[in-house]
């Protein structure tokens, strides 16, 4: 599955139709580029596309888009899931541009398995710290919605701390995802810790 130099992976994200590389030109019309007004749902680090990707082929009345922040990572993604979906958009991009992208247009935010950020002096850096959840506020539409999947008991404990802190309430928390009775589709990290045994964080939070 890897990508063997600079000129394959630009040939990948130059040839994808669902890549939309002027992205910041979209900002507030993400309804009309998908030609309808059905809820948009976000993932933030898409990695190679194994969630957002069955996701859109599960729920097509839903929008979705990826964001990934690693070039040769989403032409992996592009690699492994070379047909474009009515319902799917991906972006290159990192999470900290979100508010250049998006205004008042998400309903639902995934984090899967986003980099745990153990050390305190890089807790900003955490996909749920305040400094994230204050961009989040500005691109969702109208209630808050985050789900978050972490094989990581860490940042799992400081998300519900974060959350909790901003004013989000927690429609589920559960500690074994894959024990549950929770509609699930897998990414490929959770795929792999559940071969492994490990148990998946799991929570659902909204704020209105
Ligand atoms: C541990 S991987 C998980 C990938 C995938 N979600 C999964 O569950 O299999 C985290 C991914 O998030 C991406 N990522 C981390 N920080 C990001 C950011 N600020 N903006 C966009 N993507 C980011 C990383 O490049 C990486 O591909």
């Amino acid at each position: 599955m890897r990508l063997r130099n600079l000129k394959e992976k630009e040939t990948y994200i130059n040839n994808c139709n669902y890549l939309i590389k002027d992205y910041k030109s979209n900002i507030g019309n993400w309804s009309k580029i998908f030609k309808n007004n059905n809820p948009i749902h976000l993932e933030i680090g898409m990695g190679k596309g194994d969630f957002i990707y069955n996701m859109a082929l599960k729920y097509p009345n839903v929008n979705f888009i990826g964001i990934e922040k690693y070039t040769g990572v989403i032409a992996r993604a592009i690699k492994k899931y070379p047909e474009a979906l009515n319902n799917l958009l991906i972006i290159n991009m990192d999470a900290l541009e979100l508010l250049n992208v998006f205004h008042k247009e998400i309903d639902t935010i995934y984090l899967n398995f986003s980099d745990p950020w153990p050390k305190e002096r890089h807790k900003k850096r955490r996909l749920t710290s305040e400094e994230f959840l204050n961009i989040y506020q500005n691109i969702f539409k109208g209630q808050n919605h985050i789900i978050m999947k972490t094989d990581n008991l860490g940042l799992f404990a400081s998300s519900l701390v974060s959350l909790s802190n901003f004013g989000y309430k927690f429609i589920n928390v559960n500690l074994d995802l894959s024990n549950s009775d929770i509609p699930n589709v897998l990414t490929e990290y959770e795929a792999k810790f559940i071969k492994e045994g490990i148990k998946i964080n799991y929570l659902d939070a909204i704020k209105r």
